[in-house]
């Protein structure tokens, strides 16, 4: 079988070719299909990039119209699979609500689930784009205990997602234009990140010709882990922490470098970055916006800030090119616009849909693509027989 290398965690193994997202770690350079991040954030819109990451280029005015219509027509579940949400418990994270309910999604579509036909992928696309929020408002819910909203297809995505989580039938729902704008950046600046645990996942799965939902759900269930996705929570919890324990920044960052019951600085590192990353100082000038316009600042922001400035400086960090990530500001943001903490990995999986369909859609038309199957190097017995139970 030829020599097999070894390489835990695929530090330095391709696995595919890919035209889409292009990451220089060392200089800290992200692009979407060509475009810098920081154009896209700034002149683009969620919607308008997720047509890029897909379909390969910015769309004509009438592509985007059409694109943003087909996804508002599919906002709404099927009332079979709304009442899917009363089977969980009340307690039940988000994220597990949505890694099921997506799953569930190729019950309900049996008519789109073939991989090799274009049509059937596009309306898959579409009907992931339009039911993903609908179905994380609904988790959200379900855990607070209030009424399900249906959608209104007169609102834009963002605007939709806000009321349907935030809005109640008693009263009207004022959306706030800032939230609006900086959640769609936000959804922006996740869309996509190349070939990550949980896109690498959604491939994997792909690779076996499962469908598109079947593929996007086991790309949910990765993007939970606190190494991935789960880090913009455990960001928060951990300022939390440093904030119940007396808010001594100094103590904490030493615990780190000691490896001290092996906590991390959760918002810091990246397997690509060691640069700052790109999207990390986006999210922090928003921060520092949205935060700033509140009555009351968030002791928080400044737990968060002294954070940096400590790690940034001190040797531990720049020796392994340390640097903060995109999580570690996006949970302060998540948390002033009302989300609970559990809320915040689902909001990193609204963002990271495009992405998770662009790379599912590019691998299942490659061509070259093979069925995922990593090889390993055995380390256990050789031969031995087999000793029956009582002489064991
Ligand atoms: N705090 C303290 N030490 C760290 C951290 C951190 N956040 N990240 C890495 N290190 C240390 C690590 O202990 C190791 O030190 P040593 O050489 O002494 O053993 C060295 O830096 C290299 O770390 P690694 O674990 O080999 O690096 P990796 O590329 O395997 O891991 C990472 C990347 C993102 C999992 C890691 O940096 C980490 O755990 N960060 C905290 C969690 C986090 O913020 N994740 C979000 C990543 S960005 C968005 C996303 O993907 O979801």
């Amino acid at each position: 079988t030829g020599q097999v290398t070894l390489d835990t965690g695929f530090v330095n193994t391709a696995s595919c070719v890919s035209s889409i997202t292009y990451i220089d770690g060392d200089q800290g350079i992200l692009r979407y299909r060509g475009y810098p991040i920081e154009q896209l954030a700034e002149q683009s819109s969620f919607l308008e990039t997720s047509y890029l990451l897909i379909h390969g280029e910015l769309p004509t005015s009438q592509q985007l119209t059409e694109f943003t219509n087909r996804i508002q027509h599919h906002t709404l579940l099927h009332e079979e699979l709304r009442r899917f949400f009363d089977g969980f418990p009340r307690d039940a994270h988000p994220m597990a609500v949505l890694s099921s309910a997506v799953s569930a999604l190729s019950t309900f579509y049996q008519d789109s689930l073939n991989p090799f036909d274009d049509e059937q992928v596009e309306i898959s696309t579409i009907r992931l784009m339009a039911k993903v929020p609908t179905i994380a408002s609904y988790a959200y819910k379900k855990a607070i205990g209030q009424p399900m909203l249906y959608p209104d297809n007169s609102l834009g995505y963002v605007e939709n997602f806000l009321r349907m989580t935030f809005g109640v039938p008693a009263t009207p729902y004022e959306i706030d234009p800032v939230f609006v704008k900086v959640l769609d950046m936000l959804l922006l600046l996740h869309a996509d990140h190349e070939q990550n645990c949980s896109t690498s996942t959604v491939r994997l799965v792909g690779s076996s010709q499962a469908n598109l939902f079947a593929s996007v759900s086991a790309g949910v269930n990765a993007l939970f882990g606190p190494l991935h996705g789960g880090a913009n929570q455990a960001v928060l919890e951990m300022l939390q922490r440093i904030q119940s324990d007396g808010g001594d920044v100094n103590a904490f960052v030493r615990k780190v470098k000691n490896k001290e019951d092996g906590v991390r600085l959760m918002g810091f590192g990246h397997r690509v970055y060691k640069n700052y990353d790109p999207r990390a100082a986006l999210v922090k000038k928003a921060a520092q916006d949205v935060l700033g316009r509140m009555a009351k600042p968030d002791p928080l922001l400044d737990l968060a800030m002294q954070l940096e400035e400590i790690a940034l400086a001190d040797d531990f960090f720049v020796s392994r090119k340390l640097y903060p990530n995109v999580d570690f500001y996006t949970g302060l943001i998540y948390k002033a616009m009302g989300f609970p903490t559990t809320m915040f990995t689902v909001l990193f999986a609204l963002g990271r849909l495009p992405g998770w369909i662009a790379q599912w859609r590019e691998m299942i038309n490659d061509p070259d693509t093979k069925i995922g199957r990593p090889r390993q190097v055995y380390i256990g017995y050789g031969q031995r027989d087999y000793a029956p139970i009582a002489g064991r």
